[in-house]
């Protein structure tokens, strides 16, 4: 058979398998059957060599332009072959069970918020908001907390820079004084938000942690008002069964000052008997000075929550750290 006569059945019979190749391994089994090292076109290509001079231009004109034919099957195909391998199929068996997406969850320190938020909201209060990064004088002064209060210290606090001493704040007591700067009384807010305190991290501290600002301010407000209030959210978030017991403290922006203590059996259950959980008493007249309200007219409350501690009740954690680390294991079980 003369030598161009052979390239056309090759060539058909190559563009059929080709075109029918059902897989990238059927494909790839077409091409070494054609152009592998003992493949059907390269034996054709292999007997160039011994064609006489005449015939050799049209025969290498014929071959390659079938050469090129065939590659850019070759190629289509597989481009096509690899595109239905990356689209999913759609199952035909509707029966089967679906595939399940793994499902995010709330962090520990958001539900906790959530939750107080929303017993705080049944009784009136709306949720406000203030920056991270204060002046001296919302963290402080405004709260009537002297120059010289440990607290201020670099030791204990973060200062930006020491120009006009921004600083990240270090509880969101600042926010009473903004929103009450700019509203008239009667006042009830909370502020959930994150502090800032220059603590080393340890199994119950962490230099950046979250607190809830509480703030009611109205005419003839009484501290058995805080009491049956901290009471009731507290209830509602981690049982009935649990007790408050109010002890006297300081705070530059309160008088009285107290601190909550709290017990339930899940306390009992970490060992102690009671653990200390926030801190509050009746805004100071200073404090409502400072923001134009008259201390004679208007009185009241204030608190300020700790998150984490809460968390660490309810759900019986014994080392903070657990809830900075974003380990997936740990997150999964809320
Ligand atoms: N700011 C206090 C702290 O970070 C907590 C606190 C105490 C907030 C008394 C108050 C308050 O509003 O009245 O420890």
């Amino acid at each position: 058979m003369a030598f161009t006569d052979q390239i056309e059945p090759i060539k058909a019979a190559a563009l059929q398998s080709l075109q029918a190749a059902e897989s990238l391994k059927n494909l790839e089994d077409v091409r070494i059957e054609y152009f592998g090292t003992n493949g059907k076109f390269t034996a054709l290509l292999k007997q160039m060599g011994s064609l006489s001079k005449e015939e050799k231009p049209s025969a290498g004109k014929a071959i390659n332009l079938v050469k090129s034919e065939l590659t850019q099957t070759l190629n289509q195909r597989r481009e096509e072959l690899e595109a239905a391998a990356d689209s999913p199929k759609l199952a035909t068996d509707f029966t089967s069970p679906g595939r399940r997406r793994p499902l995010g969850k709330k962090h520990p320190f958001t539900k906790v918020t959530e939750d107080i938020v929303k017993s705080f909201r049944k009784i009136g209060f709306a949720v406000a908001d203030g920056p991270e990064i204060e002046s001296e004088y919302y963290c402080f002064d405004s709260l009537n907390t002297p120059a010289d209060h440990p607290a201020r210290d670099t030791q204990d606090t973060f200062y930006i820079n020491t120009k006009n001493r921004p600083l990240l704040r270090t509880h969101t007591s600042s926010v009473q004084i903004r929103v009450m700067e700019k509203t008239p009384p009667p006042v009830r807010i909370i502020v959930p938000g994150r502090v800032y305190r220059r603590d080393t991290a340890d199994a119950t501290h962490n230099p950046t942690f979250h607190q809830i600002e509480g703030l009611y301010v109205d005419k003839n407000v009484t501290v058995s008002d805080l009491k049956g209030t901290v009471e009731f959210v507290f209830k509602e978030l981690l049982g009935k069964e649990v007790k408050l017991r109010f002890r006297p403290h300081y705070f530059s922006y309160t008088e009285p000052s107290l601190e909550i203590d709290f017990s339930s059996p899940l306390v009992r259950k970490m060992g102690k008997e009671w653990l200390e959980i926030a801190g509050c008493g009746m805004v100071h007249p200073t404090v409502f000075e400072n923001v134009g309200y008259d201390p004679e007219k208007w009185s009241g409350w204030a608190f300020g929550f700790g998150i984490e501690r809460i968390a660490m009740i309810r759900y019986g954690i014994n080392d903070i750290r657990l809830f900075y680390e974003n380990d997936k294991r740990f997150l999964e079980q809320f």
